[in-house]
């Protein structure tokens, strides 16, 4: 039995379907991402699991128990917002001790609880301060304790690190991660940020326009996205579409939508006449001067390159198309210039056929 199980569960505003049909199952202590591009429902989602909005159709159960009717002081759940919602007027100690006073419970214990949860999300020393008194990392602790103190049945995290910087928020993401382990507690995190999401997660389910498009691990749904706007998504992509026109063993050639052939290889079959998206990440993908052997390649020329530190990017026109091939700075190898004729080559696994 899934801790987590969401069904059919659907939300219109007015005639607009903001969520349609999700399903969602996560097992207890898993850290599932919900990923997915500005709109695409993903607030909705969580504002759904917690109350705070009411769906026109599905259910949510927690631990078998459904709790889509219940009011949102009865669900138990814990829920840190992107602009964290402190209360301005409170220190830290009163932000955090916030939901345990409106539950009724003894002081001594209050003050008990408060003092764990400070040690855990490593507040000591500001218990006093109010929360613009703190900078964004520490606020994001307060919103974090605040919702833990509760002691929910889920965490929902919506964006919740997206307002730090890179070096901050990678730090906040290990941090994060560690307190959820040592709790256990089965959570949902919504980012934009792809990486955030492999690197974080059990699963990732991508979504797309209300819908759940997939649900994986991470390395599955990098490695095989079942569509190319999955694909896209998560990191970048070279797709090839068009036509199988003609096919020997495992040697395949494509007409492109531009009009352009071109032969492939691929392990797995496709049928002449077949519609298909041959798929590439520009890290799988390598550069040559001189003509590779024994693989397939295509030729181009190098019309930008942008430098990022551990790895370059070109952007090569072949096939009347932009490739893009990432390379690793290995070593202080930086021959590749934009004008140079090149070659492309690849590992015939390193492809994914994919159909839509
Ligand atoms: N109260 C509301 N009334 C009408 N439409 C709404 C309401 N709340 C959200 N929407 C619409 O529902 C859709 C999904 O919104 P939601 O906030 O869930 O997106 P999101 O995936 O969280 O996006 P973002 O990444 O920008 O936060 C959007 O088109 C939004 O305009
Ligand atoms: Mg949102």
């Amino acid at each position: 039995m899934y801790y987590l199980n969401i069904k059919n569960l659907t939300k219109k505003y007015g005639e607009n379907t903001v969520l349609n049909n999700i399903n969602l199952q996560v097992e207890k202590g898993n850290f599932i991402s919900l990923l997915g591009p500005s709109g695409c429902g993903k607030t909705t989602t969580l504002r759904l699991i917690a109350g705070f909005e009411d769906a026109d159709y599905g259910e949510v159960i927690v631990d078998g128990e459904k709790i889509n009717e219940l009011p949102v002081y009865k669900r138990n759940i814990g829920m840190v917002f992107q602009s964290y919602a402190l209360f301005p007027h409170m220190n830290v100690e009163q932000n955090i001790a916030y939901g345990l006073e409106q539950r009724k419970i003894s002081k001594q214990e209050i003050k008990k609880r408060v003092e764990e949860i400070i040690e855990m999300v490593q507040l000591k020393g500001f218990e006093k301060r109010k929360p613009k008194q703190l900078s964004g990392g520490q606020q994001q602790r307060v919103a974090l304790a605040r919702a833990l103190i509760i002691k929910p049945r889920l965490l929902l995290l919506d964006e919740s690190l997206s307002a730090l910087d890179k070096k901050l928020r990678v730090e906040m993401q290990i941090e994060l991660k560690q307190i959820q382990k040592k709790i256990g507690i089965t959570t949902i995190f919504v980012t934009h940020d792809q990486e955030e999401a492999l690197t974080m997660s059990d699963k990732v389910a991508v979504m797309y326009k209300g819908e759940i498009i997939q649900i994986d691990t991470p390395e599955n749904i990098y490695e095989y996205p079942k569509t190319s706007f999955v694909a896209d998504f998560l990191g970048q992509a070279n797709f090839f579409r068009g036509k199988v026109i003609s096919k020997q063993n495992e040697l395949y050639e494509i007409l492109l939508d531009n009009n352009k052939k071109f032969k492939f290889e691929s392990t797995k079959p496709v049928e002449i006449g077949d519609n298909i998206i041959l798929t590439i990440r520009p890290e799988k993908m390598n550069i040559h001067k001189e003509k590779p052997e024994n693989t397939h390649f295509i030729k181009g020329k190098i019309e930008f390159v942008t430098y990022a530190g551990d790895n370059s990017l070109y952007r090569i026109k072949s096939l009347d198309k932009e490739v893009k091939v990432q390379k690793q700075n290995f070593k202080r190898d930086f021959s590749y210039n934009i004008g140079d004729e090149v070659y492309i080559s690849w590992d015939k696994k390193s492809s994914l056929i994919l159909y839509k």
